[in-house]
């Protein structure tokens, strides 16, 4: 249903691109304020320059916008001229893009974190522009910690306590919806992320090791899912396991929840006028695995690419260029709480006022844990999805962690040819 209810919306935007209302289409994604940001840049873009851009709204679910992409691309349409593109996909998707290298000079390219203008290189060329970035963080209720004399936590073991203990105070008090912990749960991209930083903060490893090999089996990674295990129906509702970012932030927004793991988006929704949280929100790096665990974040984030298919390429990498510039970036900073890929920014007063844990955290985004696409490659989307279906599995108490692991390890060692990929 919303698979024909997604086509029948791109069949209109192409309808109107065909009648030559718009000269270049864009995808932007629609998550919270995003699709009124972009929709800003481009019309000041377009003002400048006098061409039309037409946004095409895509699906909030990376998994379901990568696989409409595949099908728009696979068919070499020239209706979208730009992509919106997770930082996971450049390996795939970088036969249909084109190198922006040729019409982005290199001291603009220069001004972005390195590791994300590597990350988006692909035999050599450049395939796409970082737009923003992110990690994952732990957003918590100081009012609610404060009130029940808590300290935010530094290890999943209080995070888990913690919760308990303030969702059942709280319950006693009256509040029967508040639940300690929402996250993403449901079967797709976030939950890879999610659990990818259970894994790693116990010292599991990222599913695939830098040099391809296979490591997702091993006692760590069953431990951290044995612990997001028992959070389920206790301290997060049984209905996490369909939660995506906007419905944890639905929660959590609506004053429901004491922690919230999410991206840096929550944090300018979560503090907006009409938002009942306002003021009461801190955000601080994932709680540690254990003892010996760490800090961990995963990195996501997104660029602008443009389509080999694309008739007007040097107009659309303009507008590449315009909406990953340095003043568009500080703008959907300081409005919408998106980390910026221009390193400079950081130093910026204003955008360290409207966020600040853009300073606090520096660190946990530049050393935030990539997901292993570049190393798989074009079979990232299956590696990810084998791992996201097994955790839901044991979340879900279909099975239990050790079987799960055991069972994804085979299933990648097989994908992987013996770690060539
Ligand atoms: C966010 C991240 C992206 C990730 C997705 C998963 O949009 O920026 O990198 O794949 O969440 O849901």
């Amino acid at each position: 249903m919303r698979r024909i209810a997604l086509t029948l919306l791109l069949i209109l935007s192409f309808e109107s691109v065909a009648a030559g209302t718009a000269s270049l289409s864009i995808s932007c994604g629609a998550l919270g304020v995003e699709l009124s940001l972009c929709q800003q840049g481009v019309d000041a873009w377009s003002s400048k320059t006098g061409i039309d851009v037409n946004i095409v709204a895509t699906p909030n679910s990376a998994t379901e916008r990568f696989a409409l992409y595949q099908q728009i691309l696979a068919s070499r349409s020239a209706d979208i001229d730009i992509f919106q593109i997770d930082v996971v996909w450049p390996g795939t998707l970088a036969p249909h893009l084109v190198d922006l290298s040729q019409y982005i000079p290199e001291d603009i390219t220069a001004q972005h974190f390195s590791t994300l203008i590597t990350n988006n290189t692909v035999d050599g060329a450049l395939v796409a522009m970082p737009w923003f970035t992110v990690a994952g963080v732990l957003y918590y209720r100081k009012d609610l910690l404060h009130k029940y004399g808590e300290s935010p936590p530094q290890t999943w073991q209080q995070l888990t306590d913690t919760a308990a203990r303030i969702q059942e105070a709280e319950r006693l008090a009256g509040n029967l919806r508040m639940y300690g912990f929402v996250f993403q749960a449901k079967g797709y991209e976030g939950l890879t992320c999610d659990a990818l930083e259970w894994v790693d903060s116990f010292g599991g490893g990222t599913l695939v090791s830098s040099d391809g090999e296979v490591t997702i089996n091993n006692p760590k990674a069953v431990q951290a899912l044995e612990m997001a295990s028992r959070w389920i129906g206790n301290i997060a509702p049984q209905g996490v396991l369909n939660y995506d970012e906007e419905q944890s932030r639905g929660v959590f927004q609506s004053g429901n929840a004491v922690f919230m793991r999410n991206w840096p988006y929550a944090w300018a929704l979560g503090n907006a006028e009409d938002s009942p949280v306002r003021g009461k929100i801190g955000v601080i790096a994932l709680p540690r695995g254990g003892e010996h665990g760490h800090h961990s974040g995963v990195l996501g984030g997104w660029q602008l690419a443009v389509s080999k298919y694309s008739k007007h390429p040097r107009q659309a990498a303009d507008l590449v260029r315009y909406l990953t510039s340095y003043p568009e970036q500080k703008r959907r900073a300081l409005i919408g709480s998106y980390n910026p890929t221009i390193s400079v920014l950081y130093q910026d007063a204003e955008v360290l006022a409207a966020a600040p844990f853009f300073g606090t955290l520096y660190a946990s985004f530049q050393n935030a844990v990539a997901r292993p696409s570049r190393i798989t490659g074009d079979k990232y989307a299956r590696v990810s999805a084998e791992f996201y279906y097994a955790v839901h599995g044991v979340l879900g108490g279909k099975t239990t962690a050790a079987k799960a692991l055991a069972q994804l390890q085979r299933k990648l060692e097989r994908l992987s040819r013996g770690g060539q990929w």
